[in-house]
């Protein structure tokens, strides 16, 4: 909080005999300890003091209230604890009225419910998203909500974190009225004056009967549960959410909130709590880049992408579902049409799911055009270049840049290790040039690296972030090197694995060990989906320039060359059946890597799968420490979101880098150093983590620097 913030209050007003209580927290209300004891006081003096007749709760500013604040999380708690100020809001002798705008969320909407009646306004949105951090609603939530709206509409809501709108609140039952106007508080007092001459007393959500039929919830549980159980892959709080639930089916209110209570803290406890939350300021933070607060943005509406291939088309995709106009250029006319069928494609398969009409994909496509003459990218505010990951294909798509584009416009390149210094330079304007790593499907993938060469002026950097928002990505800021933060990262940890599987580790072993870990799928699946044909091109372009002392895997090496390469091929690590994506293990493959292991002299040990997660993580938190060392990330926490939004990591582990603080920096100098005893060129410990292990310190200490 800056020194001109003024302190969370909760501001009181008496209008005739209703107490309006104001929670003052910007910019969302959170439920911290002084809006918990101003509230609390608050309620307890409308209780004594016979000028008030009822109380009415609103937000100020946008948002009624985003519930606890999670910043609190983790440190020691301090009195009243929110279960209490929810509680005596509840216990008040008084009507209490809640009047929603913006977000009542988590905490939030626990206070609502513990308010006796309930308004929205347009525009509101309720839900109870805690599991999204590896909690569960912790006031009383699992406890009231199912008596007032049923177990199983209680689950789903908890269990997806989905935010009803303020219409669908009040068919759930979570309100028992809207608003005519936004205005939250002007609606909020009618409401009240209405109840006051209707002489409504308190009603308390703690009384409602939805849970009376028990064979109905008891059903509802089960079937939570087990869904539960197949979809959430080693996440604790879902399984917990459904626990509260059942406590309040068995036990009397007070007990169930004492059973809330107690699984609550075992969520607040858990290492997946510490990485969601993490990673809920970490997505925050990473918006935070030096440039974006030095320079505002240049405007962008009208966008050119040249290349239409995997990539091109999915940018093209990605700008028009942000309602941005789109030029296309392709090199010549047959691969002109199939960009433009590969942008069609996406829209077409939509309308097949019955997800999108023909309508909807027309009124898009009337903001696209294509092209094989770079003139008509004249008016372009943003060019994004996604030709062939070839240096003088690049070189000769920025030279018509410079040429056709005006003055301002950015000039990006999708390149994926490419040195972008070396394009910006190439060209009479390299202040405006820029990386755009999107991610394969380019239209879905979230991950955006916002490459920064050494010229770039920091409005571009800050346009860059602006289209990231526009577009519904996560940008991270990325520094020049060979691979980025994420490409670069991955080709170590890719060694680690490919080590291991020559040492004696199947594929399939290592994809099961992973999955486990929590990724969706594997290194391998992951392989055999993205083709083995691009890294063999690259292993080959970097064949003369290889360490000739460093280990050189060839088991993908012999797979290219039988032309298997992945799902496409139908053959890779695994079999696919024609057309399919299911996928079976292959003796063959198995065999070829008996044969390199006898080429090489190895004799095959056994893996357990601990020390294959062990060594995998070592190599990526090596070589992540590396990338911010450098400075190629900002902070630990952009390597963290760069994994979790384009690699799959597991969201719970809060990334790489915050599950290295969680294991232990020591932990981790310690296994690098074992496995260095036989390959000490790979693994050579990065100076950042031995500085930090020396200080005692770990990656968080680097996040926080302003
Ligand atoms: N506590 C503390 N800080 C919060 C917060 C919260 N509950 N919610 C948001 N913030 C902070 C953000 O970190 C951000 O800070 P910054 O400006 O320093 O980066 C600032 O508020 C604004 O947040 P957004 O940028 O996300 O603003 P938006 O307007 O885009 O979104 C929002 C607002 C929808 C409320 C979104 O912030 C959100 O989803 N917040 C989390 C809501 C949530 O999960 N609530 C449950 C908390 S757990 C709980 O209540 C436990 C209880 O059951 C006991
Ligand atoms: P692709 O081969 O699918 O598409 C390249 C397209 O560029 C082709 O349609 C080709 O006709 C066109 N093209 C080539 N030269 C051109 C020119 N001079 N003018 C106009 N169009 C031209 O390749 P892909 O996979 O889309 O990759 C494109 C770029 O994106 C590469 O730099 C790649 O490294 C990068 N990238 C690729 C990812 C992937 O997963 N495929 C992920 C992230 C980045």
């Amino acid at each position: 909080m800056s020194c001109d913030t003024p302190p969370p209050t909760v501001e009181s007003a008496l209008l005739g005999n209703i107490l309006v209580l104001t929670l003052n927290n910007p910019p969302v209300n959170a439920l911290g300890v002084e809006i918990r004891r101003a509230l609390q006081a608050a309620i307890e003096s409308a209780n004594d003091n016979p000028a008030v007749a009822a109380i009415l709760l609103v937000g100020a500013g946008r948002h009624f209230c985003g519930g606890a604040d999670i910043r609190e999380f983790g440190k020691t708690p301090l009195a009243p604890t929110l279960p209490e100020v929810v509680q005596r809001i509840e216990a008040s002798a008084k009507p209490v009225v809640a009047a929603i705008q913006g977000v009542a969320l988590g905490g939030g909407l626990e206070l609502a419910l513990a308010a006796h009646y309930r308004l929205a306004v347009g525009g509101a949105r309720l839900g109870l998203p805690e599991v999204l951090l590896g909690l569960l609603p912790g006031a009383g939530g699992t406890q009231r909500l199912p008596r007032l709206i049923g177990a199983k509409a209680a689950l789903e809501l908890m269990l997806s974190a989905r935010q009803l709108s303020a219409e669908e609140a009040l068919k759930w039952g979570l309100v028992d009225r809207l608003g005519d106007s936004a205005d939250a508080l002007a609606e909020g007092l009618a409401y009240t004056r209405q109840l006051l001459a209707e002489h409504a007393g308190p009603r308390r959500t703690r009384d409602a009967q939805a849970l009376s039929e028990q064979s109905v919830q008891r059903q509802a549980i089960a079937s939570a549960r087990q869904r539960a159980t197949e979809k959430s892959r080693g996440l604790l709080s879902p399984l917990l959410i459904i626990q509260a639930v059942e406590a309040a089916l068995d036990q009397p209110f007070e007990d169930g909130l004492r059973e809330e209570r107690r699984l609550f803290q075992e969520c607040l406890a858990s290492a997946q709590r510490a990485g969601l939350v993490h990673a809920f300021f970490a997505e925050r933070e990473v918006l935070k880049a030096p440039e974006t607060r030095a320079a505002a943005p240049r405007a962008i509406a009208l966008v050119g992408v040249v290349g239409g291939g995997t990539m091109g088309a999915g940018i093209a995709v990605a700008a028009l579902d942000a309602g941005l106009q789109v030029t296309l250029i392709e090199r010549d006319q047959p691969a002109l049409d199939r960009g433009r069928s590969n942008v069609e494609r996406v829209y077409d398969t939509l309308i097949d799911k019955g997800r999108l009409t023909l309508a909807d994909k027309a009124a898009t496509l009337a903001r696209f055009s294509a092209s094989t003459d770079y003139q008509a990218l004249a008016q372009a505010d943003l060019v994004i270049e996604a030709v062939f990951e070839d240096m003088t294909a690049k070189l000769a798509v920025f030279a018509e840049l410079d040429r056709v584009c005006k003055a301002g416009a950015v000039l990006a390149s999708n390149t994926s290790y490419l040195d972008i210094n070396a394009i910006a330079q190439s060209i009479s304007r390299p202040a405006d040039v820029i990386g755009l790593h999107f991610f394969s499907p380019a239209n879905i993938m979230k991950l955006l690296e916002i490459v920064v060469p050494a010229k770039v002026a920091a409005d571009v950097v800050a346009s860059a972030f602006d289209l990231a928002k526009k577009l519904g990505k996560v940008p991270v800021r990325a520094g020049v090197c060979d691979g980025f933060i994420g490409n670069r990262i991955l080709a170590v940890y890719r060694q680690a694995v490919d080590a291991m599987m020559e040492d004696g580790a199947s594929p399939y072993q290592i994809d099961e060990a992973l999955r486990d870990f929590g990724y969706p799928m594997g290194p391998f699946q992951v392989a055999d989906l993205a083709g083995g044909d691009i890294g063999w091109a690259t292993r080959q372009r970097k064949a003369a320039t290889r360490d000739p002392r460093a280990r050189y895997v060839q088991i993908a090496d012999r797979l290219c060359e039988r032309g298997w390469f992945g799902q496409k091929t139908g053959r890779g690590y695994y079999r696919y059946v024609q057309g399919s994506r299911s996928a079976s293990q292959d003796p063959e493959v198995l065999a070829i890597i008996d044969a390199e292991r006898a080429r090489a002299g190895i004799t095959p040990r056994s893996f357990s799968q601990p020390e294959i997660i062990r060594r995998y993580m070592a190599a990526m938190i090596n070589e992540g420490a590396n990338v911010v060392h450098e400075g190629i990330a900002l902070r630990p926490l952009d390597v963290d979101i760069t994994f979790i939004h384009g690699y799959g990591f597991p969201r719970y582990r809060g990334g790489p880098l915050k599950y290295a603080d969680q294991y232990g920096l020591p932990r981790v100098l310690a296994d690098i150093r074992e496995f260095a005893e036989a390959d000490p060129l790979f693994w050579q410990p990065s100076p950042l983590l031995v500085e930090l292990v020396e200080r005692g310190a770990d990656f968080d200490s680097l996040n926080h620097l302003d």
